[in-house]
Parts: structure tokens; C-alpha cells; sequence
């Protein structure tokens, strides 16, 4: 016959653990960012969700990964304009490494976001229909007008020379966006956690439309 102490004990570890059910996400969730060549703004989207989502606690809950639809740099670090734009934000790219989406993407992942229309009309007409669902635009979980992430490696005349405001403006978009899915994510698939959870209290929403 177990002692009062040894049931206490008992009932205490049964308490703690039914705690840290209500807590923890029971689930995981597996976002990929996708744009065209993987080194510019899949990346820079990856790096910035990576960061709040992180600041939420939900490291372990929320997987990250990035992928292009074109197959141009895979193999490659992120474009050092990317890198050097990210970091003085506080965002590290430095470890990402560009790869292209596979067909595998499409069942593994839970939110498959596209930076540009062109990326997503690339990507639906490889999906299978029981996985289209998983598509859309980051921006669209904006309430800006703007729906596509300009592609910032090209200048207007050509040979990857984009400027430097490219690489700014993708920045702005893009933390801006992650925010905001950010909190669709915590009201649409963690609400229980978070209201059981005071110190996890939701990303204050942008009020300013587009990006600065
Ligand atoms: P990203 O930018 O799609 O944002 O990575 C680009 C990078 C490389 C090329 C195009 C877009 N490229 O044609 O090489």
C-alpha cells in the first residue's frame, strides 16, 4: 500500500503532466517559404519566421524550411545582399543552403507559402489537388494591397545587380507577412495554448497597411 507521501508524490507528477499537455501544441506544423531561386527571398522569409516564431516559444512546434521552384542555385548560401540586409535586422541566413521543391514537399508540408504569383501558379500546377489547399502567398495573410514579393536579384537592366532598396523592401514585406501569419497561426491552430498560456501573449497586428 503506497504512503500519503508516496501518493502526493503520485498525484503531483499526474498534475504536472496533464499541465504540460494543456500547454505544450500537440502538433507540429511545417511551413515552407518558396520563391524562384531560393538564395533571395524564400530565404530572407525562412530566417525572419525562424526569429518570431522562436520569440513565441514555438521553436519546437513551428518547423521552418525554404525551397525555389527553379533549380538555378541549389547547393548555394543565400545571395550576401540577403545575408548582409537580414543581418543588421538582427535575422542570421548564414546556414540556409538553397534547395528546389520536390514532390514530397507538397504532402510533407502544411503551409507551402509563395512569395510571387508566378512561384505559386508554378507551384499548382505541380501539386496534387488534395495538397492545393496548402498554397498561398505569404502576403496575402497581409492586409496590404501588394500580393507578390518583388524579385530583387535583377535590376532593370538585367545581370543580377539589383539594388540595395530591393533587398530592403523584401525585408520590410516579409516581417511585416511573417507577423502577421504569424498570429493567424496562433488563433487558428494553437488558440488553447495561448489562452491557457498568459505569457504567451499575441504579436501585436500592423496597423499600417503596407511596408514602411
Ligand atoms: P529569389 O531571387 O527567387 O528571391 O531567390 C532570384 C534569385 C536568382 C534568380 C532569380 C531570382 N536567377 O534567375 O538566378
Amino acid at each position: 500500500m503506497e504512503s500519503n507521501l508516496e501518493q502526493g508524490k503520485v498525484k503531483g507528477k499526474v498534475t504536472a503532466k496533464v499541465e504540460a499537455k494543456v500547454k505544450a501544441p500537440a502538433r507540429t506544423l511545417k511551413v515552407l517559404m518558396v520563391c524562384l531561386g531560393n538564395i533571395c527571398r524564400s530565404p530572407t522569409a525562412h530566417g525572419v519566421f525562424e526569429r518570431l516564431v522562436a520569440g513565441k516559444g514555438l521553436r519546437d512546434t513551428v518547423l521552418i524550411d525554404s525551397a525555389g521552384t527553379a533549380n538555378y542555385h541549389v547547393g548555394k548560401s543565400p545571395d550576401p545582399r540577403s545575408i548582409a540586409g537580414a543581418s543588421l535586422r538582427g535575422f542570421d541566413l548564414s546556414g540556409q543552403v538553397a534547395r528546389q521543391v520536390s514532390s514530397h514537399d507538397y504532402e510533407q508540408f502544411d503551409y507551402i507559402l509563395a512569395m510571387d504569383a508566378e512561384n505559386l501558379v508554378a507551384m499548382q500546377s505541380k501539386c496534387p489537388p488534395e495538397h492545393r489547399h496548402k498554397l498561398r502567398l505569404l502576403l496575402s495573410f497581409t492586409n496590404s494591397r501588394r500580393l507578390s514579393v518583388p524579385d530583387p536579384y535583377y535590376s532593370a537592366q538585367g545581370d543580377c545587380d539589383g539594388d540595395e532598396d530591393g533587398f530592403e523592401l523584401v525585408l520590410d514585406l516579409v516581417e511585416q507577412a511573417c507577423q502577421h501569419f504569424l498570429d493567424y497561426l496562433i488563433a487558428h491552430e494553437f488558440p488553447l495554448e495561448f489562452t491557457s498560456n498568459p505569457s504567451h501573449s499575441p504579436t501585436p497586428s500592423f496597423k499600417g497597411g503596407a511596408a514602411k
